[in-house]
């Protein structure tokens, strides 16, 4: 094995050359004539708000808002700038590299074969444990519907173990602490926890003691989408048009009807928590943003790739943001805050605990039940495509790639995925799945950053039909380090003495050891910012993508020491993975070989 072939590139002319061959390989066919090119900037505009718009602002966004209060609106702010930054980039590639494998090709002409293969195990978790994520919430709102509808579906039936298990523990606790089950039902500041109960204690048990709880409306939903996906992208395409117009419209309601409700007084105090309240909701709202960086993994099927694909992450990218942040006022300013620990925070607003109109309810909870399907379809769809492309290279068996003859789907790939999703969607815990999600993302976010980067170097003489506009870093990045330290040191003396503090004055449960290692990767992070700022200095970098790097960096030092352990656990099995099978199979073997 040579080192040096771990970062072997695919130069772009490669890349551009083999989409244009069609990928003539006889046993793989996605290249196939037939396959349509049907989509233009308007369904790809469309398919970006599929995917962004979700269970993030139907579901997630309830957690973030009763941790950081009317303030989790600065957290959308900030999030919408840092994705802002990276889907320049993401435009900027898809312009000169208009094939379906999204940021895995990228980094494979930017980064080489390891890091591209890091980069594709590493979307995994965007797409398919994304979709984990929003299977589960749908399976709230769904649940919650029925049992408006009457529809009573045994608890145990709908929620997943850890859920069940952490009810169970609350609400015995508050049994013993002297509540009555009616009392307990009553609350609203516990979250699902009385349905948690229900569902522990009411769920068979079997051998070995263990309750038997699963999320059975989470796995049927994977399994009709997937379908979907699997019979075609034609029929993908008109079900997410329909349903996109449908949850626009639903959100449009919520924001124009709820400023209505508007009571200023739950606008105060603005940030009840702090800083670190708004900045525990980091990963859920990042998850909210997730997805207009999925289309370009249809890049194949799209009629002028090149010009409409960076179109159609923007528009989508900026009309999410808009409405996100008229959500979060307008959800902040109908209800304290302390009540929105709930699984459909929209609809609930709009229920008896919130303004009680009960029709606009009813119709929020269908439409999200539609919207989160849509999020599930555009990432049923990318998932099998990402590894279509990393089969076509040799990384993944040929069986990845091989396209369904009659449906013109990579119909393997489509199942796997299927199964991948349905199945964890069972069992899994929505912050837990939400978390891993949001660490992946921003991974992929910052080397599709660092790979502008470098390409600007390496190869600038590329044609790119969209450039990320250029703004030297050379000052600015230095002198804007230096401004926020000494922001820091001058107006957060305090936030600046927790840092260095190894007690949490937000938990004085937490022992010293978890406070301290809660914080090295923001330590890791502060460490390699001047090292960054010297780089910017001497190579002139473009400002944008060293501000995407920075600022999904900080986004990735807020998840907690417990997802990088976990985020680095699966590298580990991806690099494994690598090294028993892609590494061998790779087709730049072949063309070293031939060259
Ligand atoms: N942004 C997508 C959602 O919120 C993943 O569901």
């Amino acid at each position: 094995m040579s080192f040096s072939n771990l970062f072997r590139k695919k130069s772009i002319a490669q890349i551009q050359q083999d989409a244009a061959s069609g990928y003539s390989d006889a046993e793989i066919i996605a290249g196939d004539p037939k396959l349509r090119k049907t989509l233009g900037v308007v369904d790809l505009t469309s398919f970006g708000i599929a995917a962004v718009i979700g269970a993030g602002i139907f579901s997630t966004i309830g957690n973030a808002a009763f941790d950081g209060g009317p303030a989790v609106v600065f957290l959308f702010i900030f999030t919408a700038i840092a994705c802002a930054f990276s889907a320049f980039c993401y435009a900027e590639f898809a312009s000169m590299i208009p094939v379906a494998g999204s940021a895995y090709t990228y980094s494979y002409a930017s980064f080489g074969e390891l890091v591209a293969w890091i980069i594709g195990w590493d979307l995994l978790m965007e797409y398919a444990i994304g979709n984990i994520a929003v299977a589960i919430s749908w399976s709230d709102y769904f649940t919650g519907l029925m049992r408006g509808y009457r529809v009573r579906i045994p608890e145990y039936l709908t929620m997943d173990f850890l859920t069940a298990r952490r009810g169970f523990a609350t609400v015995t606790d508050l049994l013993a602490s002297g509540n009555t089950l009616a009392q307990i039902e009553a609350m609203t500041d516990i979250g699902p926890a009385y349905n948690a109960y229900l569902a522990w204690t009411g769920a068979p048990v079997l051998f070995g003691g263990v309750h038997l709880v699963c999320d059975l409306p989470a796995l049927a939903i994977t399994v009709i989408i997937t379908t979907l996906v699997f019979v075609g992208i034609q029929e993908s395409k008109r079900a997410s048009n329909i349903m996109v117009a449908l949850k626009l419209a639903v959100i449009f309601l919520v924001i124009v009807l709820g400023a209505f409700y508007i009571n200023p007084e739950n606008w105060s105090p603005f940030a009840p928590n702090g800083a670190a309240g708004v900045l525990k909701g980091v990963s859920a709202v990042f998850f909210a943003y997730i997805g207009f960086d999925a289309i370009s993994t249809t890049a194949e099927e799209c009629k002028n790739p090149r010009r409409d694909l960076p179109r159609g992450m923007l528009y989508s990218l900026i009309i999410c943001t808009v409405l996100y942040i008229c959500v979060a006022l307008v959800l902040t300013g109908m209800v304290n805050h302390k009540t929105l620990q709930v699984g459909d925070p929209l609809a609930y607003v709009f229920g008896p605990n919130g303004v009680d109109i009960s029709w606009v309810s009813r119709v929020i909870a269908v439409s999200a039940v539609i919207a989160m399907a849509t999020v599930l379809l555009v990432f049923q769809l990318g998932q099998p495509r990402i590894w279509m492309a990393m089969s076509r290279d040799g990384l993944l068996p040929k069986i990845f790639s091989s396209i369904h003859p009659r449906f013109k789907t990579p119909w393997f790939s489509t199942i796997v995925t299927g199964f991948v999703v349905a199945i964890p969607s069972l069992f899994m815990n929505l912050k837990e799945v939400t978390d891993l999600t949001s660490i992946g993302t921003l991974f992929a976010f910052i080397l599709v950053c660092a790979g502008v980067l470098i390409l600007n170097e390496s190869q600038p003489e590329v044609e790119r039909r969209f450039k990320t506009p250029y703004i030297n870093s050379k000052y600015i990045v230095p002198a804007l380090l230096i401004l926020i330290w000494a922001a820091f040191f001058v107006f957060k003396r305090e936030a600046v003495n927790n840092f260095f503090s190894i007690t949490d004055p937000t938990d004085a449960t937490l022992g010293a050891w978890e406070v301290f290692s809660h914080k090295i990767p923001l330590w890791l992070y502060i460490l390699s910012t001047p090292v960054l700022a010297v780089v910017c200095f001497r190579k002139n970098l473009s400002l944008i993508p060293v501000l995407g790097v920075l600022s999904c960096g900080y986004l990735m030092t807020e998840l907690g020491i417990t997802n990088w352990l976990r985020f680095s656990l699966w590298l580990v099995a991806g690099l494994i993975l690598y090294f028993v099978y892609g590494y061998r199979h790779s087709k730049l073997n072949e063309r070293t070989l031939e060259g």
